[in-house]
C-alpha cells in the first residue's frame, strides 16, 4: 500500500474516533498528511522551520503518537515513567499541571480508569491545568489558567471537594528564551510551585513527578523532595530528545510526617 494512501486511512480513522473537531484539529496539526503538504513548500521556509519539520517526520515517537492517537509524543515519557515506577493505580485522582495539548492527561485517564472502561475496577479522575486552551478529554476536567495563581489552585481544590490526589504531575515548561540558566530557574520555580501545592492535596503515600531542564538548582530541589518523599529518583525517559537537558524528578511515597516546612 502506498504511504500517502496509508496516511490517508490513518487520518480517516482519527477523524472518526475523535468526538470533537477541535480534538481532530490537534491531530491534524501534526499528521503526516499535513506535514507532507508542507514539506513541498520547504524552500520558502526559515531554516529553523525546515529543521523542525524534518525532525518531526523522522521522529519515531511522533509517528507512533499519531498512530496510537496520543495528542503528542510526550505520552511516551509518562508511560515509561509509570511502567518503571508504577505511579498510577485504577481509581486514582491525578492532577496534571501543564497539561496542554493533553497527552499526559490521556495516559493518566487510561491508567486510572477515569472513563470507567474497566467496569470491574475503581474509576479514577484527572484534573488537567494549562495556560493554553486544551481540547476536552473524556475522564478529565480541564482548567485553563496560570497554575501559579491562587485562584487557579483554588479551582482545583474546589473540584477535588475534599478528596486527596494520589499523583501530582508537573510537565509545566516556560517558552524557552534560550538563556539556559534563566530557563532553568523558571522551570525550577514552576516545579517548586507544584510541589508546594502538593502539600495541600497529595495523600499519604502519593507520588509527584516534575520536569526540569538540568542546571544549578536541580540538586537543591531533589534534596527538598527527599524531605517529603520516601524515594526520590531522577529519570530521563527514552523519548526525551537527546539534545535536550530535560530530566524528571520523581517523588515516590509522600509522607506528611517528613514535611519539615
Ligand atoms: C511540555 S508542555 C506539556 C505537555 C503535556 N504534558 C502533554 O503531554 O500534552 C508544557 C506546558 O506547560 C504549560 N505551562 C507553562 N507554565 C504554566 C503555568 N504557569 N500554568 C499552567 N501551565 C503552564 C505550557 O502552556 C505548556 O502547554
Amino acid at each position: 500500500m502506498g504511504s500517502s494512501r496509508w496516511f490517508g486511512i490513518t487520518a480517516k480513522l482519527l477523524r472518526s474516533s475523535c468526538q470533537k473537531n477541535t480534538l481532530f484539529d490537534n491531530f491534524l496539526h501534526t499528521t503526516p498528511v499535513r506535514l507532507k503538504t508542507t514539506v513541498k513548500n520547504l524552500k520558502g521556509r526559515k531554516t529553523s522551520s525546515q529543521q523542525w519539520l524534518r525532525r518531526q517526520l523522522n521522529d519515531p515517537y511522533v509517528v507512533q503518537s499519531r498512530l496510537q492517537q496520543w495528542r503528542c509524543r510526550s505520552a511516551f515519557k509518562l508511560m515509561e515513567i509509570d511502567d518503571k515506577n508504577h505511579i498510577f493505580r485504577q481509581g486514582d485522582v491525578v492532577i496534571d499541571c501543564g497539561a496542554h495539548p493533553g497527552s499526559w492527561s490521556q495516559v493518566a485517564v487510561q491508567r486510572v480508569n477515569a472513563t470507567g472502561e474497566d467496569s470491574e475496577a475503581e474509576v479514577g479522575f484527572v484534573i488537567g491545568i494549562d495556560m493554553a486552551q486544551t481540547a476536552p478529554l473524556s475522564g478529565a476536567q480541564i482548567i485553563t489558567g496560570d497554575f501559579t495563581l491562587p485562584d487557579v489552585q483554588q479551582k482545583i481544590s474546589k473540584i477535588l471537594m475534599g478528596k486527596q490526589a494520589s499523583v501530582v504531575l508537573s510537565d509545566m515548561a516556560p517558552r524557552a528564551c534560550g538563556i539556559k540558566s534563566l530557563d532553568h530557574e523558571i522551570i525550577v520555580d514552576l516545579a517548586r510551585t507544584a510541589l508546594t501545592f502538593s502539600h495541600t492535596v497529595l495523600k499519604q503515600g502519593g507520588h509527584f513527578v516534575c520536569k526540569l531542564w538540568d542546571g544549578n538548582e536541580t540538586k537543591a530541589l531533589e534534596e527538598l523532595m527527599k524531605t517529603y518523599f520516601h524515594t526520590v529518583k531522577r529519570m530521563v525517559p527514552n523519548a526525551s530528545r537527546k539534545e535536550s537537558k530535560e530530566l524528571y524528578l520523581l517523588g515516590i511515597g509522600y509522607s506528611k510526617k517528613m514535611d519539615k516546612s
